[in-house]
């Protein structure tokens, strides 16, 4: 599993890398109020300064966590970084996938290592808890937990702002906006959101360059679409019954529209409903055919999504885990309301069996924790959840593909990336949306090295778009995606 962290930071390394400027100078103005000098748990020094605590936009206080690039800070960009849900946590990207620290076990809070695939390793790293509600992030007043796409984005680039003013030396540092899964939706709206400041003469300026989104929700039909021709392409189907799917569906798996279609995407979901959704490679612990399993039958979930979380608790075991974070259901985000985690599992008496957030609950309801990082205590906000319950969150942005299309015309550069053997939100949606942007191709669909081999495939189009698998499941990379919100499988719900 190393080697697949290795190769997933490599990704980002090397991407970073292409774009570090020339800016001279240190960085001292960061306030200094912020700065996290100790962390329970962990007995070392920090390799770069750490900062953390609350901006305020209205009455909405979101709370972040720096981390200054261990490499050189005043020259390596500023990455945004967010997970999705809708209402999950970015501590979900610090605990468990790409952070400075691997979490080991311990007898009452787990004990920090560093971690060598840590994003700060090249980046100066923001993680942000958004919109309020969600993680650390709170409200005054709760009428604002009743929020939106268009909102969050409009929040957060508030939030950017007035970061940007409390560190001013980075200011000059090219500037990304990642994340993934439902973040698909946050990364464009926000990203778009700022380049409007800055178009408008919005001070400060934000010096956005690009964006990286990770299985990411784009659009209802492609999201929708993706996964026939993805089990058919993988030897999970055979041909004829493709070709007659293909043919009584007219192409569009996502909604069926006569009966005959939607008996063959029965069919094709009976067929692969036992395997493991997030690695098709990988074993189904329980629940998938042929189990002895005496675990709840939760027929509303992927059989799949039982399974995982069977892991030995070694010091990266963690970040192999799948989390409470994956949409668990089969069907593409529509607009309108979009059910929270805690809404989607409260018919589910037992909750969901494979989560397992344990280590960053228990780290991050730690009263000494909480002080160290300038966290409210629970009595004053509450627990600390990986998907919070707390939200009304309507997706109002509609498809993502008139974003990437404005921004990538802009100018912006952006690379969309994949786990070739992730069924959950398969390759093949990512990839035919970016086709689907009809750019020129610049760099032929080619295969990417790391040491001599293939780590995955790569396609660069025109307007500064890349396109790249990674020849793994990207949940046991699970540097990047340990979320993958689900819009894979098409029953109709
Ligand atoms: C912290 O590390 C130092 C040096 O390795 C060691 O002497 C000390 O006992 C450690 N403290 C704890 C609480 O683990
Ligand atoms: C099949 O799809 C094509 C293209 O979307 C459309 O023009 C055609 O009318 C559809 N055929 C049927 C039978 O729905
Ligand atoms: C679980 O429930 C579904 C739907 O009721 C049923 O089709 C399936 O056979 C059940 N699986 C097990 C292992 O009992
Ligand atoms: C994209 O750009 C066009 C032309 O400027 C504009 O009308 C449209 O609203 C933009 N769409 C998005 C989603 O930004």
């Amino acid at each position: 599993m190393r080697e697949n962290q290795k190769l997933a930071w490599l990704v980002i390394a090397a991407w970073l890398c292409i774009i570090s400027s020339l800016i001279n100078g240190a960085v001292e103005a960061a306030p200094q109020s912020a700065r996290v000098q100790r962390l329970p748990g962990f007995n070392g020094s920090f390799p770069s300064e750490h900062y953390a605590g609350y901006i305020d936009v209205g009455k909405k206080h979101l709370f972040y966590y720096f981390i200054q690039s261990e490499r050189d800070p005043v020259k390596d960009p500023v990455v945004l970084w967010l997970n999705g849900g809708p209402g999950c946590s970015s501590f979900d990207g610090f605990v468990y996938e790409h952070g400075p620290f691997d979490f080991g076990s311990g007898k009452k809070l787990p004990k920090l290592y560093l971690n060598q695939y840590s994003w700060s390793k090249v980046s100066n790293i923001i993680y942000l808890d958004s919109p309020a509600g969600v993680g650390f992030s709170y409200s005054d007043n709760t009428n604002d937990y009743e929020t939106s796409d268009l909102k969050t984005a409009s929040d957060t680039h508030n939030f950017l702002i007035k970061w940007f003013q409390q560190y001013p030396d980075f200011r000059p540092n090219p500037f990304f906006v990642a994340g993934e899964s439902y973040a698909g939706i946050y990364v464009p709206t926000l990203v778009s959101a700022i380049a409007a400041g800055n178009e408008a003469g919005g001070k400060p300026v934000i010096k956005i360059k690009g964006y990286m989104i990770g299985n990411g929700v784009t659009d209802r039909l492609f999201d929708g679409n993706a996964l026939v021709p993805f089990v058919h392409g993988m030897a999970l189907i055979p041909d004829d019954l493709f070709k007659e799917t293909e043919s009584a569906c007219n192409g569009s798996y996502y909604n069926p529209q006569t009966d005959a279609c939607s008996k063959l995407i029965q069919k094709i979901n009976g067929l692969v409903s036992g395997l493991n959704i997030y690695d098709i490679l990988e074993p189904c612990y329980y629940g998938g055919p042929g189990s002895n399993s005496k675990k709840e039958n939760n027929s509303a979930l992927p059989p799949s999504f039982t399974q995982l979380g069977l892991d030995s608790g070694k010091i990266m075991g963690v970040r192999k885990r799948m989390f409470g974070r994956a949409w668990p259901f089969r069907a593409p985000v529509l607009d309108g309301i979009v059910p929270s985690w805690p809404q989607l599992l409260s018919g589910i008496s037992s909750g969901v069996p494979c989560i397992n957030d344990e280590v960053a609950t228990v780290w991050l309801n730690n009263e000494d924790v909480r002080k160290a990082i300038h966290a409210k205590p629970i009595s004053a906000i509450g627990e600390w959840d990986l998907c919070s319950g707390k939200l009304i969150y309507t997706h109002d942005a509609s498809s993502m593909l008139p974003y990437h299309r404005n921004l990538t015309a802009k100018g912006y550069r952006a690379l969309i990336f994949s786990g070739d053997h992730d069924m959950c939100v398969p390759y093949t949606g990512s990839e035919a949306w970016t086709n689907s942007l009809g750019y020129k191709t610049i760099d032929e669909w080619r295969p990417w090295l790391v040491d001599d081999q293939i780590a995955g495939y790569v396609r660069g189009y025109d307007k500064n778009l890349t396109f790249l698998t990674i020849k793994v499941s990207i949940l046991l990379t699970s540097l990047f995606v340990l979320i993958c919100f689900c819009p894979c499988l098409l029953v109709s719900r």
